[in-house]
């Protein structure tokens, strides 16, 4: 999507690859400064994914491919070529357990190098396969966005949850592409975004994208989303997803499961925006998903930039207090009322989901 800087408009992926170079925008230094992060070897890149340079389901999966393809082109240089990409298919997806684009890409950049007669044609075709990931998944956000469209009226309020805009992405993200798409189509949104502790995805990301776009929108404390859907605030609720089981059960941002819970509740329609490759054809529900949990110093510190737009970080628990942190919970399908992917809507027939199309 389009990025202001210095008062002119310009196109950013959120990652690409420029020779062995892997370049994403620096996502924590979001909001308040928009820098570009490189990364000169796959373990550099490796090491983004973990700190969260790159974050976001879909923004992981294209930086993993990338992260495979710099191995190879790597292993080009070594004696023992496939023991090297062996440990770095492996490294990289230990890096975060929940989000299947991760592994979803890992594979379909080594299968691109299976069977190739030379180490130098393999490598080839790593270069391009991980182009075709980060296209592929840019695609499916654009068409995931003009199918959401249909959901929204022509004035309508969208209730989100973490950031799963153009950010975590490679491009116009996917339970924001909807909102994008309305936009351009000239229908008036208002986006509420919670502002999703303890990394607050919303807070930065979220308005950051949504301010960009000059969408309307209000940054809400996490727990005040319920009451908002209670007392008639918010039409629909659209968010992301980092893993969805077999069964329609989906793991994204912690929290999720309150507003899917709330949304019931009210009576209001929560989707799931989110492309194939999120989909996990491996876990039969949500209980094979497995969770990520982060270290407890992000529930004890908060960052942020001061008066003088200095970035600090703050203390916000007691010493000797302990925190836990999980990164993702899981919402049962049944409180789900569809999954707006780039192959259709998939609606919540009373029997469950029919997932046949994506695979199609
Ligand atoms: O921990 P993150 O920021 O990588 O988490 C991923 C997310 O941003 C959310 O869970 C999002 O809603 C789904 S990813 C498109």
């Amino acid at each position: 999507m389009n990025v202001k800087i210095n008062g002119i408009k310009k196109h950013f992926r959120t990652v690409w690859m420029k020779g062995n170079n892997v370049f994403m925008i620096n996502q924590p230094l979001l909001p308040h400064k928009f820098k570009i992060f490189k990364c000169k070897t796959y373990l550099d890149t490796v090491e983004a994914i973990k700190d969260m340079t790159v974050r976001g389901a879909g923004a992981i999966g294209a930086t993993a491919g990338y992260a495979m393809c710099q191995a190879a082109l790597e292993s080009a240089k070594l004696r023992k070529p496939m023991k090297y990409l062996f440990k770095a298919a492996n490294t990289i997806k230990d890096s975060r357990p929940t989000a299947q684009n991760l592994f979803y890409a890992v594979d379909r950049v080594c299968d691109a190098m299976l069977g190739k007669e030379t180490l130098e044609s393999a490598v080839e075709a790593a270069v391009l396969e991980a182009n075709a990931i980060a296209d592929d998944d840019a695609e499916a956000c654009k068409k995931i966005g003009e199918l959401g469209n249909t959901l929204l009226g022509s004035k309508d309020s969208v209730l989100t949850h973490c950031n799963a805009g153009w950010l975590a992405f490679v491009d116009y993200g996917s339970a924001l592409s909807p909102v994008y798409a309305a936009k351009a189509a000239g229908k008036k949104i208002i986006v509420y975004s919670d502002e999703t502790r303890p990394r607050l995805q919303g807070a930065n990301l979220t308005a950051w994208e949504l301010l960009n776009e000059g969408i309307e929108h209000y940054v809400i404390p996490d727990n005040a989303a319920g009451a908002f859907m209670k007392n008639g605030r918010i039409g629909i609720v659209i968010v992301g997803a980092d893993r969805i089981a077999n069964n329609g059960d989906t793991a994204n941002k912690i929290g999720t499961y309150e507003k899917a819970i709330c949304a019931r509740a009210a009576g209001i329609p929560f989707y799931v925006a989110a492309p194939s490759s999120t989909f996990d054809v491996k876990c039969r529900s949500g209980r094979d998903i497995p969770i990520e949990y982060r270290s407890e110093d992000e529930v004890h510190w908060v960052y942020g930039i001061t008066e003088k737009r200095r970035r600090s970080k703050v203390r916000v628990t007691p010493e000797g207090s302990r925190a836990l942190n999980p990164a993702f919970d899981v919402t049962p399908a049944e409180y789900i009322s569809g999954f707006i992917t780039e192959k259709g809507i998939i609606f919540n027939e009373n029997k469950g989901f029919d997932f046949e199309k994506l695979w199609k």
